[in-house]
């Protein structure tokens, strides 16, 4: 039986065919893979030696994550703590394929994989090559992501990586990730907000979980179909049960000084003192730092469990949480429909993601590690390794970036670009800003630049026997 790409998939009901697709698929795709600590390890293959770039790769595939795997061993983490261990899961770029050199029927067709990050710099407004790290400025054919609960964990499969590689594999770069959690166990990132609440659902179990044990789902339903995140895998054993998906990854450098001494200067150019000066940050995210979304109510306190069930429909004026605001602009819960779009046309432009934290923080922790307060405003060497699954780049992760967080008159013309995430001309059109919670009167405010791309690359993760294959 085909497997329905139009619904989410109830994985602990699933029939013959849909355990076999489970087994076939990556891990982190469905569903985040949870761990703490990661290690992203780029790597170049050497066109002249496909075979040794195959044999490498087949022999990865052995440690590969399938999302079944990743399911039971969540599974069994939740009933009894048991740690599942480590995370891999191993991803191929265009030029990887090339590499490799599979022919082109079997190389994944979207265009913009095709033509890899740096082609499509232009579009996205993203710095010039020269300006990225050094690791990202030349040619990269894969990533391995490699998670676990500790750093010695990670670092004993990267080492292991190390010793079996044929020396015509090059890792060219790490990316260590560190997730941070705060007093309540909930991720933030470094500009101190929570962070990965709301998702695209695509498995029922955790649709289920959303309806009775958080804030439910009659008013943003977060059910999605395995479409939005899975497409056919070129090459893989089935053309009916194999499927991978398009990956984007993206270093993103916070300048947390620049962001946080902005914030104050906003809320001082609008008059809010005390606990109030909260509210200034909370209009350009959407939400407090606690993940109240603030077009809940004036202050922050919404957080057992953090809510997701909102939309805007109550403040079509962007009043309470203006149209700028970061989780606004980069998924507008059916603003957008007031420019003709239907909302499942909306809908259609989510993507999973998947980043983490990287860089460490001067900061006062409790007994396990949350943090109680962080101390320091670092102006670079901390940010976000964004990571998204997707099934069409230029309909999920670039129209988000382009048509709405980088595009000045999305929602409404003079509505400014994304504060946290927007880039190019458009900043130079003023966010405007309510005085106050609820204001119908706004206050021009500047507020961009704290969030530096310092390279990337478009991938697939294909399915894993594809990989065994090679
Ligand atoms: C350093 C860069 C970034 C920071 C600091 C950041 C921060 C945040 C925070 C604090 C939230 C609220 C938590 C939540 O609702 O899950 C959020 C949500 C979100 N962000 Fe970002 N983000 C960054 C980059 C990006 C990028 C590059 C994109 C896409 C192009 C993006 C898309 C989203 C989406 C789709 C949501 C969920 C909105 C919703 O469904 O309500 N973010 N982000």
């Amino acid at each position: 039986m085909p497997i329905n790409l139009n619904a989410p998939l109830a994985w602990e009901h699933a029939n013959s065919d849909e355990i076999a697709m489970l087994k076939d698929l990556q891990g982190n795709i469905l569903k985040g893979h949870g761990r703490n600590y990661t290690q992203n390890l780029f790597f170049t293959l050497d066109a002249q030696k496909p075979q040794e770039g195959r044999g490498f790769l087949r022999v990865l595939a052995q440690s590969v994550k399938s999302a079944y795997q990743q399911l039971l061993d969540a599974k069994a983490y939740r009933m009894s703590r048991q740690d599942a261990g480590v995370f891999v899961s191993v991803v191929l770029s265009a030029a990887g394929y090339k590499a490799l050199g599979i022919a082109d029927d079997k190389v994944p067709a979207d265009p913009a994989f095709r033509s890899g990050l740096k082609q499509r710099k232009d579009i996205l407004s993203d710095p010039e090559i020269d300006d990225w790290d050094p690791g990202f400025q030349d040619e990269i054919h894969g990533m391995i992501l490699v998670g676990g609960a500790n750093e010695a964990q990670v670092r004993e499969v990267h080492t292991k990586i190390q010793q079996q590689k044929p020396a015509s594999v090059r890792i060219i770069g790490t990316e260590y990730g560190l997730a941070m959690r705060n007093i309540n166990g909930d991720g933030i990132e470094h500009f101190g907000y929570v962070d990965g609440r709301s998702q695209p659902l695509m498995l029922q179990e955790d649709i289920e979980r959303e309806k009775t044990e958080k804030d439910g789902i009659d008013i943003w339903d977060p059910t999605f179909p395995l479409k939005q995140v899975l497409v056919s895998c070129p090459g893989g054993a089935s053309a009916d049960l194999s499927f991978g998906s398009y990956f984007v990854f993206r270093k993103l450098e916070q300048n947390v000084k620049g962001f946080k001494d902005r914030e104050e200067e906003i809320a001082e150019q609008l008059g809010l003192k005390g606990d109030d000066e909260e509210l200034a940050g909370a209009m350009i995210v959407g939400r407090f730092e606690d993940g109240t979304p603030v077009v809940l109510q004036r202050e922050d306190g919404l957080i057992k469990p953090v809510r997701n069930n909102f939309d805007f429909r109550n403040d079509s004026g962007g009043n309470k949480c203006p149209f700028h605001g970061h989780i606004r602009k980069t998924n507008p819960r059916g603003d957008s429909t007031a420019l003709g779009a239907t909302l499942e046309q909306e809908r259609s432009h989510i993507m999973a993601r998947r980043g983490i934290t990287y860089g460490t923080r001067n900061a006062e922790i409790d007994a396990e590690g949350k943090i109680i307060e962080l101390k320091d405003k670092p102006v670079g060497g901390v940010g976000l390794l964004f990571m998204a699954y997707q099934s069409n780049f230029e309909n999920q992760f670039e129209f988000t970036q382009v048509s709405w967080a980088n595009n000045p008159n999305f929602v409404q013309p003079s509505t400014g670009i994304d504060p946290v995430i927007g880039q190019g001309a458009g900043s130079l059109t003023p966010q405007q800003q309510p005085v106050d919670w609820g204001s119908t009167t706004k206050k021009p405010i500047d507020f961009h630049g704290f969030v530096t791309m310092k390279g990337g690359e478009y991938f697939f993760s294909p399915c894993i026997s594809f990989l065994k294959s090679l």
